[in-house]
């Protein structure tokens, strides 16, 4: 007969994302309506290791749904990667009697619960863990979508618009740097929606006479008089390609760097209610007695993939995306 389960941990880890209050909203609410009790664990992964908790209730997280970044903070923790670091989170697990973790973050959250789960089982300890795709820059290899992408592409969106506004007053070019670590998501998903001249990503290797000169010659003589171009902080430096431009085409663009701004901000209706299904299927997986997995986002639908294999798989960049850019670009030459 499974043990029935009565308490289970939930936390944030690694960088923040617009939705992450959703998805622990969703976790608490799903498990103190089925009589769970839930304790939220401050900082990450260190949380556990210093007992920085607070008991949470269904009233600890009103109106956090429409609040980006995490009323748990979040941390990276070094002690934790360490088996005498996990020691001390097992002790805390013990103190509070902790069935089950729900681990909202990106694979090295999930790589971090997965080792906490397998070192409690040495023990005797059966916690099980699951696994929340948290993170603005989508590159979660088994999920198809991660909790923050569509808020973080929104942001930039919004952001980009404005640039070209006073871009196209001025007739200048303008190079905006968005974040996404080593993937082109953010890059690619932001430039087809602002009908960038060029977008530049890390899964391409970057051409600077094809994937920027041409396209800015070509829009010129499509009789484009401004130039915006998307840089994914994985492929390079907007202040360098545009010194290289001012060299090649003696225009002298302007360098935006968006940075943390993409991190912040109230998350999509998009993400609200993925994080929701997500942190509602994680108590359901715990409840039943199921665990160590990660609730990802596979062609629309939730599923749940074992995290050992979860953590092996890897998503296929959508180059097919590159190429509507491309097509939509307005590049041909004038009618003549
Ligand atoms: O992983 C999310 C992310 O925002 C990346 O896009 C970015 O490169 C990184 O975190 C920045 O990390 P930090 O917040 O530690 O500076």
């Amino acid at each position: 007969m499974e043990k029935q389960v009565k308490r289970i941990g939930v936390l944030t880890s690694g960088g923040d994302a617009p939705g992450m209050n959703a998805a622990v909203r969703a976790v608490v609410r799903a498990a103190t309506n089925q009589g769970i009790d839930c304790v939220g664990i401050r900082r990450g992964w260190s949380g556990l290791i210093s007992s920085d908790f607070v008991t949470l209730n269904a009233a600890s997280v009103s109106h956090i749904i429409n609040k980006g970044g995490t009323m748990l903070y979040t941390a990276r923790s070094q002690e934790f990667m360490d088996a005498a670091g996990r020691d001390k989170a097992l002790a805390t697990c013990k103190l509070l009697g902790l069935d089950g973790i729900v681990a909202i973050g990106g694979d090295g959250t999930f790589r971090g619960a997965l080792a906490l789960s397998r070192q409690a089982a040495e023990h005797g300890i059966n916690l099980r863990v699951v696994g929340i795709p948290a993170t603005i820059d989508n590159d979660i290899g088994c999920s198809h979508y991660t909790i923050g992408f569509d808020t973080a592409c929104n942001t930039a969106v919004e952001c980009v618009d404005k640039l070209r506004d006073t871009m196209q007053s001025h007739e200048r070019c303008s190079l905006v740097e968005v974040m996404g670590r080593h993937a082109g998501y953010l890059a690619l998903y932001v430039g087809i929606s602002v009908g960038a001249t060029a977008v530049l990503i890390p899964e391409r290797e970057v051409d600077f006479e094809r994937d920027i000169v041409e396209k800015i010659r070509r829009a010129r003589l499509a009789g484009t008089t401004h130039y915006m171009v998307i840089v994914a902080e994985g492929a390079g430096s907007a202040m360098e390609y545009s010194r290289q431009i001012h060299e090649e085409l003696g225009i002298d663009p302007r360098v935006t760097v968006l940075g943390h701004i993409q991190r912040g901000g109230s998350p999509s209706a998009r993400d609200r209610e993925t994080a929701s299904r997500m942190g509602y299927e994680s108590v359901r997986v715990l409840r039943e007695g199921e665990g160590n997995c990660v609730v990802a986002i596979q062609d629309g639908r939730i599923v749940d993939i074992e995290m050992e294999e979860a953590l092996q798989m890897v998503k296929h960049f959508q180059m097919d995306r590159y190429q509507v850019l491309e097509a939509l670009t307005n590049s041909r030459g004038p009618d003549f």
